[in-house]
């Protein structure tokens, strides 16, 4: 009899592809369906989050829940970057929980499910010729993996530690995935990986050349894609030559995540980040002039060991340049495993919270002023997604989302949107 199954997926895209995994197996192998309603399922799966203690708490929390309203018999296990680096702890605090694993072995989902308190969290395990999974979460556009860990030691960062080295996937293996998806109905492809533009620089199973600018240009020519994305590029690797295909590639979505940290030389240094602020604003700026149309996001952390009000104020010198449309911005979190826990002059956190709500603030003045801008343009939007109140959601080539009234007819086409009511984080429009 089919078995349900219910996950909770926390943190990143790599999460939600991870779990997309998880699902296939389980769905494949030992005829799982999946359910919303947890009180029915017999086994329950959490895809945890490492990156800052909160979502660690989290977990926790979580998991006495599910405990709690479970049926009598269902099992509870726990994945992803938490399993990988608390591995058995997990099981001595919340002793309920009937296995663990970790960020790097998910493809062993179906053996750890039949053997009672297993714990599987071993990072050397070589995942990169695993076999995608044939589950997606979205009919119109497919999240692929193109590498596995990451190489960098960015000294606030757990996730080599719970993702493990840096490989990269054998080219073949992506592009037979993508004409996959492509021909099932994804007109957007989504490449994924903790560093996609370092693609390349080791295979466990390929001996050829390639990059990643390389592989977008062979992505982009698969019958069907119209659409391309990656998340997450490092500013260091963005050469010219990348920024050229980025530019002139017509099927990249001209939205670049460019993860900042931080915009003074000296902290980006003792974050082992390889760039300095003139670099970054250099690829910013020269991204601005190829490509005037493009969305920029960011990743910030404030209250980083050593920051000081001068250092600060450089990070707000760079937002107030850069003006980037979209801002992911942190208190520093320190975390196991990595040097900057152990740095002297720990910022206070009155003294974090307080750089936080300056940086969010001034980030709420540039919403507005982008925004305001977007009245009256005409997006092409790819639909994806119903939304409540009649409505229909989806995104522009960089990375606006927008919505219409409208219904399930709009949903897997592109459609030209007039805009007439901008906002922060989305826009309201009219089809034309
Ligand atoms: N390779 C990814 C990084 C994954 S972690 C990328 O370049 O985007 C996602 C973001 O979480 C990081 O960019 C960083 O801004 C934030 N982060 C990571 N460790 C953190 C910590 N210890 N405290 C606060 N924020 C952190
Ligand atoms: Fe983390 Fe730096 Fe890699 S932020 S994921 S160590 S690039």
């Amino acid at each position: 009899m089919t078995k349900k199954l219910y996950i909770e997926t926390l943190g990143c895209a790599m999460n939600v592809r991870d779990s997309e995994h998880i699902i296939a197996e389980l769905k494949n192998k030992e005829d799982f369906d999946l359910t919303e309603n947890i009180k029915e399922a017999d086994l329950i799966l959490i895809n945890t989050c490492s990156v800052r203690e909160k979502p660690v708490h989290k977990l926790f929390s979580e998991i006495g829940h599910f405990n709690k309203v479970k049926k009598p018999g269902a099992k509870i296990g726990v994945c992803g970057c938490t399993a990988s680096h608390l591995g058995e702890e997990i099981i001595k605090k919340a002793p309920y929980v009937s296995f663990v694993l970790g960020a790097r072995n998910v493809s062993k989902i179906t053996d750890v499910l039949h053997k009672e308190k297993a714990v599987e969290v071993d990072i050397d395990y070589d995942e990169s010729t695993y076999a995608f999974s044939d589950f997606r979460s979205s009919l119109y556009k497919a999240f692929i993996n193109i590498s596995i860990g990451c190489d960098k030691k960015c000294t606030f960062c757990i996730v080599p530690n719970t993702r493990g080295e840096e490989i990269s996937i054998p080219p073949d293996l992506i592009l037979k995935e993508v004409e996959k998806a492509a021909k099932s109905g994804a007109k957007e492809i989504f490449l994924l990986g903790q560093n996609v533009n370092n693609y390349g620089r080791r295979f466990s199973s390929y001996e050829g050349e390639i990059n990643f600018t390389k592989l977008l240009r062979l992505v982009s020519e698969v019958d069907g894609v119209e659409r391309i994305r990656f998340t997450s590029p490092h500013p260091l690797h963005m050469d010219d030559e990348f920024l050229e295909e980025f530019a002139n590639n017509p099927k990249i979505c001209k939205s670049m995540h460019m993860p900042l940290q931080s915009g003074s030389t000296k902290v980006l240094r003792d974050m082992k980040r390889g760039y300095t602020k003139e670099w970054f604003l250099n690829r910013a700026s020269k991204l601005r002039e190829m490509v005037p149309d493009v969305h920029i996001s960011t990743d910030i952390i404030v209250g980083f060991p050593g920051e000081s009000e001068k250092d600060f104020e450089e990070t707000i010198e760079v937002v107030k340049e850069v003006k980037f449309e979209q801002i992911f911005s942190f208190k520093y979190s320190p975390r196991p495993l990595t040097p900057a826990k152990d740095f002297e002059n720990q910022v206070p956190d009155e003294v974090a919270s307080e750089r936080l709500k300056i940086l969010q603030d001034l980030h709420f003045e540039i919403l507005d002023e982008i925004s305001k801008r977007e009245l009256g343009k005409v997006y092409k939007v790819y639909f994806e997604e119903l939304k409540p109140g009649g409505f229909v959601a989806g995104r522009s080539d960089n990375n606006w989302i927008v919505k219409v009234k409208g219904s399930e007819e709009l949903l897997g086409k592109f459609v030209d949107v007039k805009i007439t009511k901008p906002g922060r984080l989305a826009l309201e429009g009219e089809t034309v």
